[in-house]
């Protein structure tokens, strides 16, 4: 096909030939691509019709996922950096279902198990891996099953009541820590799961000592402690009268806990930092409940940043949640890899002249003839609207800038200074990409305003519309 040369428009008028054009390379390299992407749908149909769901929210309906279990996934094979790999096929919302669009979640489950011995090996002390929310998207299920299978973790942390119980259904049997912000009215699900209760106020107490008493038997619970978050705890100076008040009413405290509001940014050796106050605050707790007799044998303060940060903030376990996702603040020089990846295919590649315009409010006008590439992701996926303008992809292991705006359901690339683009190609949105290129969740964030707490929560948390594919051998 002839690229139209752009004659001059009218003013507000489009130049002529604008509305794009179906590129003829493109096209011409789709047909082979066509063939492959047919032989690529089959197998991934097979695998996911193969596969076990794994996701908190519905493994009460679908049960546990088959760790270790190997899946023929032609898209991993075609994604660079997904390596090998005796893979999980598991989607939150997919399972069982046809998958044919090519946008895709990748968690790498080997990546995960390696960050988390990395994480046990600076902190020397036993982890709690925090796989709430999901595991921040990662795919709780699969991510505990893996860390459980590898022994890289001796408990988890959720939030609810309902996420603990989905692990214990798909036979996680380490100890599983509630920790809120509220279980009330969870209590006699966390009894019968055998799940850990964080007490984090009177009515939290209060409740369990009614479940304790109607049940005539003793309950674990972890007392936390307030020393500054401001959110949940008791306060520091009612922790002894809390642990008492249990003891005399079927509940045993113990556990010990605080949560650090800012070790990931203030400095470790600095003596008047935020965390430096929120351990002194937290000793002298730990003190007074101690000297009530409970029984507290683990005590854990320290989520990833305090955990690789704080030597001093170690105690007895150490409860991180992202680094074990391989993000967040590291010591310099430590190995670690970023678990997840968000990746598609592009679906079509069109020629835009000079002077036309793509994507809705027409934000971005071509400077020049040009070829885009349509990808089939957008927001409703979790690639926020507002990394319009600043978002890239990689492609052929080169990054490109994603113009115009993103919509519900399709982003645009500017593929023209890659002009053997063609429908098929690999796309990277999120993480190790071809060509040593890389696009780390941090990076990610800045586009959108985003944490990158947000940007693993985001894709394959929030989106459940995108299908996780599981990746990587669980040792
Ligand atoms: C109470 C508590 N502990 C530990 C963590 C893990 O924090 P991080 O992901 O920074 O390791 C969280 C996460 O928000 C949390 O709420």
């Amino acid at each position: 096909m002839v690229v139209p040369g752009p004659s001059k428009p009218l003013r507000g008028e489009p130049p002529q030939g604008c509305g794009g054009a179906d590129s003829g390379a493109a096209n011409v390299t789709a047909t082979g691509a066509a063939a492959a992407g047919t032989a690529k749908v089959a197998a991934t149909r097979a695998a996911t019709i193969g596969a076990t769901a794994a996701s908190a929210a519905n493994a009460a309906a679908t049960g546990a996922p088959t760790i270790g279990a190997t899946v023929a996934n032609a898209a991993n094979a075609a994604a660079p950096g997904a390596a090998t790999i005796g893979a999980t096929a598991a989607s939150a919302t997919n399972a069982g279902s046809t998958m044919i669009r090519r946008t895709r979640v990748e968690v790498d489950l080997s990546a995960i198990v390696a960050n988390a011995r990395a994480v046990r090996s600076i902190a020397q002390t036993p982890l709690i891996a925090v796989v709430k929310a999901d595991a921040y998207g990662h795919g709780a299920i699969a991510v505990a099953t893996a860390l459980a299978e590898a022994k890289a973790a001796s408990g988890f942390a959720v939030s609810l009541v309902e996420e603990g119980v989905a692990l214990r259904e798909a036979g996680v049997a380490e100890p599983i820590l509630v920790m809120g912000p509220s279980q009330l009215g969870g209590e006699d699900e966390m009894v019968m799961a055998g799940l850990t209760p964080v007490v984090a106020s009177d009515e939290d107490l209060g409740a369990l000592i009614d479940v304790a008493h109607r049940r005539q038997r003793t309950i674990d619970a972890h007392l936390k402690i307030d020393t500054g978050m401001g959110r949940l705890g008791v306060q520091v100076g009612r922790a002894a009268e809390l642990a008492a008040d249990a003891a005399g009413h079927g509940v045993r405290i113990v556990g010990l806990m605080t949560h650090f509001a800012c070790a990931d940014t203030d400095e470790p050796d600095d003596p008047s930092s935020m965390t430096r106050a929120q351990l002194h605050q937290f000793s002298e707790a730990d003190r007074a409940v101690t000297a009530t007799g409970a029984p507290v044998y683990v005590r854990h303060v320290a989520n990833s940043s305090g955990a690789l940060m704080f030597p001093e903030a170690r105690f007895d376990r150490v409860r991180c949640g992202i680094a074990i996702y391989g993000n967040g603040r590291w010591p310099d020089g430590v190995v670690r890899t970023q678990a997840m990846r968000l990746v598609t295919e592009v679906a079509h590649v069109r020629v835009i002249p000079a002077g036309c315009t793509v994507g809705y409010g027409a934000t971005w006008k071509a400077p020049r003839d040009s070829r885009v590439a349509i990808l089939p992701v957008g927001y409703a996926d979790g690639l926020p609207r507002r990394a319009s303008g600043h978002a890239q992809v990689v492609i052929r292991g080169k990054r490109v800038p994603v113009v115009g705006r993103i919509s519900m359901d399709i982003t645009i690339a500017d593929v023209t200074d890659l002009p053997a683009v063609a429908i098929g190609d690999p796309v990277v949105l999120l993480g190790r990409a071809g060509g040593g290129e890389s696009i780390t969740a941090a990076e990610y964030g800045t586009w959108a305003g985003l944490s990158e707490y947000e940007v693993t929560c985001g894709p394959g948390g929030a989106s459940k519309r995108v299908p996780r594919t599981f990746v990587g051998e669980v040792r």
